[in-house]
């Protein structure tokens, strides 16, 4: 058995409990392994309010929360190729089954081995903010020198994004509440707080803009560059931008391990919790004001 977070029911916060569930069995693609840790994600409360049925409506219940984990490999299905138990690995889990979870399944062509040296909680970030940043900028494919503005470059998936630019020689500017001027100071970006007034009166023109917010401020910044993606809200293209494709195979999740063992990508854990504890951390990404990444600890 292994104590898991979920939920029976689509709701709020006070749908999530905690519940023994049986050693899962991997289906043929995949992967199953000890959870070492878990990334914390918006995209885990989207999923248990119900508001993405695309990705979990057909699911039977209880579904167990959580989107990326690192850990070692306990079995394989027969069809996962380069893939051994015992190896410490970083992977996306199959839909529903949760990461917030003593053991997982993962997919195994979304799941990639790790160098020994980089951190569990460090690893456990690389399939979402990580990935979803590499896709961004290698979408936009600016070259050296452009200037880039990151619409919200406090969290997760921002200040990874902020990094990743500037290591291709990209002028990084960012916005953010005033908390978050430090962050984005630490890593060479201009900063302007969003509380201040409207961020577009502050800032100048930008070959592109990446949108981590959406919304309103999605719409606020969208006339200020040509080029402009998002990766929260899809109404994006209804104002000429493009909503980032993602591509969740392993060799994106390789190049994004590469980064952070090198030393050119810090995901700024900000709080690692046990799982006893996730549902603080998860508190606190639903809030939508958490600072760099959340990291459940297992
Ligand atoms: N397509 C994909 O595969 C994919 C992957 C990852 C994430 N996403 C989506 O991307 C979005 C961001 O994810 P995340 O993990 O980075 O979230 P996060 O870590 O929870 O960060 C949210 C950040 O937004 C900032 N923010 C809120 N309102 C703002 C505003 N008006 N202007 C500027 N910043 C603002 C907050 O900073 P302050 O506290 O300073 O306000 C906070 O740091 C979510 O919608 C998520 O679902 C999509």
């Amino acid at each position: 058995m292994s104590t898991v977070l979920g939920y029976r029911a689509f709701g709020a916060a006070d749908v999530q409990e905690y519940f023994d569930r049986p050693g899962p069995v991997p289906g043929p693609a995949e992967v199953l392994v000890r959870v070492a840790a878990a990334g914390v994600n918006p995209l885990d409360h989207l999923l248990r309010s119900g508001h993405v049925p695309d990705l979990n409506g057909h699911l039977p219940f209880p579904q167990v929360i959580g989107m990326e984990a690192a850990g070692t490999v306990l079995a394989a299905g027969g069809d996962v190729t380069g893939l051994q138990v015992g190896d410490r690995v970083t992977g996306f889990a199959l839909t529903g089954a949760g990461t917030y979870a003593e053991t997982t399944l993962l997919l195994g062509e979304s799941t990639a081995r790790i160098p020994d040296t980089l951190p569990w909680t460090w690893a456990a970030t690389i399939p979402v903010a990580g990935t979803t940043a590499l896709d961004v900028l290698d979408q936009l494919d600016l070259p050296k020198g452009a200037s880039l503005l990151v619409n919200g470059i406090g969290g997760g998936v921002g200040i990874a994004v902020a990094q990743l630019a500037r290591d291709r020689g990209l002028a990084v500017t960012g916005t953010g509440s005033a908390a978050k001027r430090e962050l984005a100071a630490k890593h060479g970006a201009a900063f302007v707080d969003y509380t201040a007034g409207n961020v577009a009166d502050q800032l100048g023109r930008f070959d592109a803009v990446v949108d981590t917010v959406g919304g309103e401020s999605l719409r606020r910044v969208a006339p200020l560059a040509k080029k402009l993606i998002a990766v929260g809200d899809p109404s994006v293209t209804e104002l000429g931008g493009v909503f980032v494709q993602r591509r969740l195979d392993r060799a994106g999740l390789e190049r994004v391990a590469e980064l952070m063992a090198g030393g050119r990508l810090d995901p700024h854990i900000t709080g690692t919790y046990p799982l006893a504890r996730a549902q603080e951390a998860l508190a606190l990404v639903e809030s939508r004001h958490a600072s760099g990444k959340l990291v459940i600890s297992i």
